[in-house]
């Protein structure tokens, strides 16, 4: 099955997809960096870089794709500025990202199609954006349904969140989503942070390299399945903060923040998210994409990108690419792959059988 995948960042969820079972003909993004971390990873695929609000690009996806079928569409388009200027103006210029997807999906027919989002999505303007986009897709031809789903449910250590619409076309059947199979309700409890990177070497005696070696075995089962044959550790540098921030903490139990701080310390920082700390024994809140804001459990610095990456449930073997900023923006702009991949087998059941 032939995919494309549009606004593919670095391509957390085409990894996911191509795990599954899909071959991934073409990731379209306008960020050189992150194309070159998606090219290095998708066995072949071709990164194009192209303004997707652009309709020349479509004529390019097509020159890519040749003769061959697109049998599904994947994307996460960035959903800021999202408007409704009156009723039912979803054609609005700000939404044209949106309709790119739109646009794609009208082209090539293809058997099914999935789109991620935030969850915040689904309410804005009361609702009234996602239920266009129902619509549309559904005078296309589509059944389609849209659930926030847990990244934790699906064996990813995070509680990151996504709002996700699934298409089927009408001819093939019907949309649904992957049963949770960890946490509540199933036999696996939550992979936890510290069974994600316990086993990875702490830099407490220095920054380390880019390219460096792993300092002992795999501790747990995830752990295992995130080194897979890996016998190199890529983009595991540690950061050194400011000697305050350090100090700062330190003072932060496991799982705090900034409300476990004594009087006078850490004030310049107070958002509901300033000085966290992960929990080592539960999944992680959500990776973000290099704001400084969250820890590591035991160590008193924000986590490397390698670890990032595993609590995102990329594997050791897809390396980042460009500066650390750069690294940091792709890994939490991503669909934790491991999402991906229960998303691409189930959509793989429900169109695999025509
Ligand atoms: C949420 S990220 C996608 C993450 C990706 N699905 C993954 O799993 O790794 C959104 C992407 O849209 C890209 N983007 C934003 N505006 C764009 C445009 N006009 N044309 C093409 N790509 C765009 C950004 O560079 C970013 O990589």
């Amino acid at each position: 099955m032939n995919a494309i995948d549009l606004f593919c960042g670095a391509g957390g969820l085409s990894k996911g997809f191509m795990d599954a079972g899909f071959s991934i003909i073409v990731g379209v993004d306008n960020d050189q960096d992150a194309l070159n971390t998606f090219a290095l990873n998708h066995n072949g695929a071709i990164a194009l870089n192209e303004d997707l609000s652009n309709q020349e690009t479509f004529d390019k996806i097509k020159q890519i794709a040749g003769e061959r079928s697109i049998d599904v569409i994947i994307a996460g388009p960035p959903c800021q500025g999202f408007s409704l200027t009156g009723p039912r103006n979803f054609d609005d210029a700000r939404n044209k990202l949106y309709l790119a997807v739109l646009e794609m999906v009208k082209q090539y027919k293809p058997k099914g199609f999935i789109i991620e989002n935030v969850p915040g999505m689904a309410t804005l303007y009361e609702g009234q954006i996602k239920n266009e986009i129902l619509r549309r897709f559904r005078e296309m031809g589509y059944n389609i349904e849209c659930r926030v789903l847990k990244a934790c449910d699906y064996g990813v250590p995070q509680m990151r969140k996504r709002l996700v619409f699934m298409g089927v076309r009408q001819d093939i059947g019907q949309p649904h989503f992957p049963e949770p199979t960890f946490g509540p309700g199933t036999e696996k409890p939550y992979i936890t942070c510290r069974e994600a990177i316990s086993d990875l070497p702490t830099r407490i005696n220095g920054l380390g390299l880019d390219v460096d070696k792993y300092c002992g075995p795999a501790l747990t089962e995830y752990q295992k399945s995130m080194r897979g044959n890996c016998t190199i550790l890529h983009n595991h540098v540690a950061t050194d903060h400011k000697d305050f921030v350090k100090a700062t903490i330190a003072l932060v139990p496991e799982g705090g923040n900034y409300k476990d701080l004594p009087a006078g310390v850490g004030e310049s920082r107070n958002f509901h998210m300033a000085w966290t700390r992960l929990d080592g024994n539960a999944p992680a809140r959500t990776v973000d994409t290099g704001h400084r804001n969250l820890f590591h459990y035991e160590l008193n610095r924000i986590p490397t990108v390698r670890e990032s990456a595993r609590i995102q449930s990329f594997p050791d073997g897809f390396v980042f690419t460009g500066t650390r900023t750069k690294q940091d923006r792709q890994v939490g702009n991503a669909v934790p792959p491991l999402l991906g991949y229960a998303l691409g087998k189930e959509l793989l059941a429900i169109i695999g059988e025509e």
